[in-house]
């Protein structure tokens, strides 16, 4: 039997933090199911809606449909506690999302010395200590001896005695071995408990959305993370531990390939990253990476956002070192992590990156977020929008993305710089209320990368976006 519905997967090109998910929620009407694949609670992914701002981790982002269900596909892993949590707080803003969410029983559980672990290690790559890495590394690892290190949500389910046990085993081995301290005993009483809530969401069968496609339904993945942090394809080893690329959906979302319609990129018109790790278009490059990564004793970001909203942000905007626009554009665009609050480092939109990324995962249409701030580059000292046009690496021009990190801090982005705009295009509805200066480098964007641009985001809420 061949599908009757389909699937569409949206995914970031980037570094994470494109809007993914405002994209996917405007997008959400069309779809029947919005499913996620990979990752965990290390997403942040926000959606703005008549002016209120829903932070989510774990839910797709298909919560303001009531006719629109949700699903955690086999791919992610599930810290239990934060994910009950969250459908809390949705419920306290009056959206039941409990009612509409499906979980995979293949989904993975993060387990308490996976958060011991990436708490005591994590900080090298710049993580979002939520346990990810360690929870793949142990689906991957699968045993200790008698030890089942890779527990999921179905076998919870079925014999939850047996795997919290196990869950105790885990953590005391480990415990042993690094000297962690925690009080496992009412960690893992209070996991049960949210368990208990959780445990109805979980789908018994293995065909579940599977049998949703064939019976018509229209499915969107929702892509966490982004291409640049593949395990695999991003920058080894500053990376996250999924497979964030449009293929990824198809196995950690639990449907066959052959319901793929089409990807759909989202690319940042200013870049962001968050966590170590190369980023050649980087406003002040080293001196921002060190800069943003800067915690205090506590771990708690040195430069967050209250400290930066003191900073004089016209007279950043006119210095004539990168390092300033770039703190100024953070203020402006209010780039803090959703999950960390850490300041996120910031560039000059790369399209050598992107032109990589579209080919890669074969993406048929992008969607532009931030457009509205290109209009900052006008109170720069040359008022210029500035794109990444090339790479050249020792000597030679690249149209790729190499995948030595080495190589790639070598790497030199050539930097061209196009007319700017003054004009504030937040209630731009169509094309026509698009200056030409604007329309000029979304034409250029659209043949460097390879892609044609299917709308544009001119503000952070649902409304303000601009299909072209
Ligand atoms: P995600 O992880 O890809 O879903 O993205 P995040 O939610 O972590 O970060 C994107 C941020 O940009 C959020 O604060 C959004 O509200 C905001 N945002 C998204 N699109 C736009 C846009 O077009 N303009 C502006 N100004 N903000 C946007
Ligand atoms: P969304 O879905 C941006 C980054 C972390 C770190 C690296 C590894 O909101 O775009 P991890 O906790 O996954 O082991 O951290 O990946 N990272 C993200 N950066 N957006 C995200 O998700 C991210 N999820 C992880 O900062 O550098
Ligand atoms: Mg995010």
């Amino acid at each position: 039997m061949t599908a009757q519905g389909f699937a569409d997967v949206l995914i970031g090109t980037q570094y994470g933090d494109e809007g993914k998910a405002r994209v996917a929620d405007g997008k959400a009407k069309e779809y029947d199911v919005i499913a996620r694949f990979n990752g965990g609670a290390n997403a942040g992914h926000t959606i703005v809606h008549d002016g209120k701002s829903i932070a989510l981790h774990q839910v797709p982002s298909g919560i303001f449909y009531k006719n629109t269900s949700m699903y955690i596909g086999s791919g992610c892993v599930i810290n239990i506690s934060k994910l009950d949590e969250e459908l809390e707080n949705l419920k306290k803003s009056g959206i039941d999302a409990r009612e509409r969410l499906h979980i995979s029983s293949q989904a993975s559980v993060i387990q308490p010395h996976h958060l011991a672990i990436d708490a005591n290690i994590g900080s090298t790559i710049g993580t979002t200590k939520n346990g990810i890495g360690p929870a793949y590394a142990d689906r991957a690892l699968r045993m200790w001896g008698e030890r089942v290190l890779n527990i999921r949500m179905g076998d919870l389910q079925n014999d939850p005695d047996t795997y919290f046990r196990m869950m105790r085993a885990n953590f005391e081995a480990m415990a042993a071995l690094h000297g962690y301290t925690a009080d496992i005993d009412s960690e893992l009483a209070e996991m049960k408990k949210d368990f208990e809530a959780i445990a109805p969401l979980i789908e018994k069968d293995t065909l579940f959305l599977q049998k949703k496609v064939m019976g018509g339904a229209k499915v969107l993945f929702e892509g966490a993370q982004a291409f640049m942090l593949d395990v695999v394809k991003g920058l080894v080893p500053y990376v996250t531990s999924s497979g964030t690329t449009a293929a990824a959906a198809y196995g950690g979302g639990d449907l066959s390939p052959d319901c793929h319609r089409k990807t759909i990129g989202v690319a940042k018109v200013i870049m962001s990253r968050v966590g170590h790790g190369p980023f050649p278009s980087e406003f002040g490059g080293m001196q921002s990476e060190e800069y943003c990564m800067k915690a205090n004793a506590d771990g708690s970001p040195m430069y967050g956002k209250a400290v930066e909203a003191a900073y004089d942000v016209d007279a950043l905007l006119a210095s004539s070192d990168p390092f300033d626009v770039g703190k100024a554009i953070r203020v402006l665009s209010g780039e803090y992590g959703t999950t960390t609050t850490r300041p996120r480092r910031i560039g000059v939109f790369d399209l050598v990156q992107l032109s990589h990324a579209v080919k890669i995962n074969g993406i048929k249409s992008l969607v532009l977020t931030k457009c509205d701030l290109l209009q900052a580059y006008s109170r720069t000292k040359n008022g210029m929008i500035p794109l990444v046009t090339g790479y050249e690496l020792d000597g030679e021009m690249i149209d790729y993305v190499p995948a030595s990190l080495n190589a790639y801090q070598r790497v030199k982005p050539i930097i061209e710089y196009r007319e700017g705009f003054t004009e504030d295009i937040k209630n731009a509805k169509n094309p026509s209320d698009l200056p030409s200066a604007l329309k000029k480098v979304l034409k250029e964007i659209e043949e460097r990368a390879g892609c044609a641009v299917e709308g544009i985001g001119v503000g952070s809420d649902r409304e303000e976006y601009v299909t072209l």
